[in-house]
């Protein structure tokens, strides 16, 4: 097939451009720089210019194409964050989806495939959830639009046939992924403390092993057309033995804890709401359905990869450096 991937330069669209290719697929990135024309040919895709936000420009850069990916976003890197930081990303999900969508209709796209997260179940107090648990009511707002847009693609699939399947991206992580070094370096120097002793339930997945659920979509998406699908690695873990985990492989300090209003105060009420989501993903359907397989079945064998990747590179030069984790 001839692919269009939105947000193919991005930490999970980078992985995938070069396994849909060595798959035989034709790749077509979006791109908005000369840096992502450079980007998506050296992974040996064809970079065409445009914007989420034009849809006339999208429908033209997409006409040939016989599937769409929607993988783009605009998540802030910053711990913490306003609801103005979040507009970007509102606009992606909402707008740019409903142009995505309303391209692959003109196209007569034979696959459709929505990138979403897990966030959507909202608090669940240590539960387990497979993907017939419903939209949480109070959810905080900015993962009100990623429901928007789930049912946006939903409703095109019952009202217009769009053949499509969302995937619900638990965390995603990895050695270039900003939010993943932001978050060594912060327990390497002792300053990413324990809320609530640390009991919520965390779902995790390498970046890597997120790439192979989008390409297992690509794969078998169309005999699972309006499905969705939870991707996140066999293990949820209590946030505070992932971060005690980390903090003994970086050498850090075991991590104190704070109090929530205190938490509050230093990172703000949205990452706060964030980091105490407590849920456990089941990701059986994705295995079942999809043929879906984990390279990295736990956080232990995905973080223990960055942390020999990182050994490897910069042992020579003796630098102890988390942010030279972040090598492309
Ligand atoms: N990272 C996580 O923990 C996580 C968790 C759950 C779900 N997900 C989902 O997984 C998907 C991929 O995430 P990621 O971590 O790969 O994101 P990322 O590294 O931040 O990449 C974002 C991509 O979106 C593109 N983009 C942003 N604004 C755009 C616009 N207006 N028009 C066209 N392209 C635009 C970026 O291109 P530019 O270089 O041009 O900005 C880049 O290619 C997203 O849908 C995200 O919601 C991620």
């Amino acid at each position: 097939m001839k692919i269009f991937v939105a947000g193919g330069t991005g930490v999970l669209g980078r992985r995938v451009v070069p396994m849909l290719i060595s798959l035989g697929h034709e790749v077509v990135g979006l791109s908005r720089s000369v840096a992502n024309d450079d980007l998506l040919a050296t992974l040996g895709a064809e970079a065409r210019r445009g914007d989420l936000f034009d849809r006339e420009g999208l429908y033209s850069i997409s006409a040939d194409c016989d599937a769409i990916i929607h993988l783009a976003t605009s998540i802030p890197t910053k711990s913490r964050t306003s609801i103005d930081d979040w507009v970007l990303n509102d606009r992606i999900k909402i707008e740019g989806t409903a142009n995505l969508v309303s391209a692959a209709k003109r196209n007569s796209a034979q696959l459709y495939i929505q990138s979403s997260v897990t966030f959507l179940y909202g608090r669940r107090h240590g539960e387990w959830v497979d993907e017939s648990c419903p939209y949480a009511d109070n959810l905080p707002a900015v993962v009100k639009s990623s429901v928007e847009m789930e049912r946006l693609v939903l409703n095109s699939v019952t009202r217009d046939k769009l053949p499509a399947v969302i995937l619900r991206f638990s965390n995603v992580y990895s050695h270039d992924s900003k939010h993943t070094t932001t978050m060594y370096d912060m327990i390497s120097r002792g300053k990413f403390p324990l809320i609530e002793r640390g009991t919520a339930y965390w779902n995790l997945v390498t970046a890597d092993d997120a790439a192979e659920a989008v390409v297992a979509a690509v794969k078998n998406g169309k005999q699972n057309v309006g499905k969705v699908y939870n991707i996140c690695d066999d293990e949820p873990v209590k946030y505070k033995d992932l971060v005690e985990f980390l903090a003994s492989s970086l050498g850090a300090p075991k991590p104190g804890s704070i109090p929530i209003f205190l938490a509050k105060h230093a990172i703000g009420e949205i990452t706060v709401q964030y980091l105490l989501q407590s849920m456990r993903c089941m990701n059986k359907r994705a295995k079942e359905e999809l043929g879906w397989h984990l390279r990295y079945p736990t956080y232990r064998e995905g973080h223990e990869a960055i942390m020999e990747r990182w050994r490897r590179q910069h042992a020579p030069t003796g630098t102890n450096s988390v942010s030279a984790l972040a090598v492309r």
